[in-house]
């Protein structure tokens, strides 16, 4: 029986295998800062977040609600990066393509997580070619020492060392996806 009072109580959700990098309420903090800048930056316009699956959900879920601004709509792209669980073939594939046309539009794309930038690099050239008024990105983190393209985003949340980190939508090979804080997997 779920005792409402109870469930409000927060447990922490400790795993031996990982260590907290960042936890839950620095994510929050952070991430209710990027939601008045992005609201401030497009204030008056239309804005169209297109959310990268799957690691973004989480983030994207909390900006999304972050944000004070009266025109926001959402669509969301799936690619996947060939390779083993850590370490990108830097071979990308569409799973899921947008279901809207931003030809027009004032688009943001929000990522988990630019790593080597082979993912960033090859969206922004995808979605370039199909004429939005303005391309934008925001990722929660970035590994700026482990970048082998040209890439950057217009808002990070947090930069972090080159260290492989799962939890708050992130994962290692489809798993930990859950953990409500990010954290450095263990070896
Ligand atoms: P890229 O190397 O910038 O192309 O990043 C490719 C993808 O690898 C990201 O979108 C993530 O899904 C994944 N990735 C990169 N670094 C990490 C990490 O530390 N943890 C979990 N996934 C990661
Ligand atoms: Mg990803």
């Amino acid at each position: 029986m779920i005792d409402a009072g109870q469930a409000t109580a927060q447990q922490p959700v400790e795993r031996p295998e990982i260590e907290v990098l960042i936890p839950a309420d620095r994510i929050a903090a952070r991430i209710r800062e990027l939601g008045v800048q992005i609201s401030q930056d497009y204030q008056n316009r239309s804005l169209r977040l297109v959310g990268v699956l799957k690691g973004a959900f989480v983030f994207l879920s909390d900006l999304l609600r972050a944000m004070d601004h009266p025109d926001i709509t959402l669509d969301f792209l799936g690619v996947a990066t060939y390779g083993n669980a850590s370490q990108t073939s830097g071979e990308v594939r569409v799973t899921k393509d947008l279901d809207q046309s931003i030809e027009g539009l004032d688009v943001l794309v929000v990522e988990d997580i630019l790593d080597s930038g082979v993912t960033f690099q090859y969206l922004l050239t995808a979605l370039r070619n199909r004429k939005p008024a303005s391309l934008r990105t925001a990722t929660l983190l970035d590994k700026p020492s482990r970048r082998i393209r040209p890439v950057h985003a217009d808002y990070v949340g947090f930069s972090i060392p080159d260290a492989f980190v799962v939890g708050y939508g992130l994962d290692f090979a489809q798993k930990y996806r859950e953990l409500p804080y990010i954290g450095v997997l263990k070896t």
